[in-house]
């Protein structure tokens, strides 16, 4: 692996611990205006200082996030269709490689979707940017999905991540599901997991602890974060689980004890 690409891994995955914090919130790319992303900038500002990555889209990147930062980006550059529309996930690339370097991201973050008709086309177009990344030591986040009809279970989550390892994915994101250190052991790469669609703290933070002990090297969160009651206290009680080891109740005390 060369320097630049090393380096770049070295600033989502910090070398202290092997663990990241990611701040996901791209999901305006086929979501538009979600629920406490309307005004990107204001929920992000005092998240920042307990997230390792974030992880977003060149719009919202130019628009909500001053230039002048030290947090390490993650881009997202695949995407085309719409929560409204017919094929949701039927992505392609949507930022060419030489944006992402103007940009200066540390790593971008790429959809596959495992088991539609057009998986495909998500496949090939990942893969090809995986060439395009590894020309200049760029990461590729490859962000898993699996089709609407199949189960988000160790089986399906387990075929897609080590899939997109396979095709040469430098970082895994997938959902946390029953037996994931099965998921774990049968990808040769470090593996984030999702949050997923907002559940009461107490059961974030259990998934999230349940993941690192599987095996997880940290979590790319969104919607558990920026749509929590207190979106400060929660990102710092899953920055705890994560670099600290604290457990779900140690969390969930820091959760409730900034809120005071
Ligand atoms: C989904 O494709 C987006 O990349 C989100 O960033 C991702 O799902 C993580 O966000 P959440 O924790 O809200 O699921």
């Amino acid at each position: 692996m060369d320097w630049g690409m090393k380096n770049r891994l070295s600033k989502i995955i910090k070398p202290r611990d092997g663990r990241t914090v990611m701040l996901a919130v791209d999901h305006g790319y086929f979501m538009g205006p979600t629920t406490g992303l309307e005004k990107l900038d204001e929920m992000i500002n005092p998240l920042l200082p307990y997230a390792d990555t974030l992880m977003l889209t060149r719009g919202a990147l130019r628009n909500y996030v001053d230039p002048v930062t030290d947090i390490p980006i993650v881009l997202r550059v695949s995407g085309g269709t719409s929560i409204v529309g017919k094929e949701l996930l039927h992505e392609g690339t949507v930022v060419s490689i030489e944006d992402a370097i103007r940009l200066n991201v540390s790593g971008v973050a790429y959809s596959i979707l495992v088991g539609a008709d057009f998986e495909r086309d998500t496949l090939l177009g990942m893969t090809k940017y995986i060439d395009e990344a590894e020309r200049y030591g760029i990461p590729v986040l490859a962000v898993t999905a699996v089709g609407k009809d199949m189960a988000k279970d160790v089986r399906y989550l387990g075929l897609a991540s080590r899939m997109a390892a396979e095709l040469g994915a430098h970082i895994v994101k997938t959902y946390f599901c029953k037996d994931f250190e099965k998921v774990i052991e049968s990808c040769p790469v470090p593996v984030v997991i999702a949050g997923g669609k907002k559940q009461p703290e107490k059961d974030a933070l259990n998934m999230a602890y349940d993941a690192i002990q599987a095996g997880a090297i940290g979590v790319d969160m969104g919607r558990n974060v920026f749509q929590s009651t207190d979106p400060v206290g929660m990102l710092k009680a899953v920055n705890a689980i994560i670099h600290k080891d604290v457990t779900p109740k140690e969390a969930f005390d820091i959760f409730n004890s900034n809120k005071k």
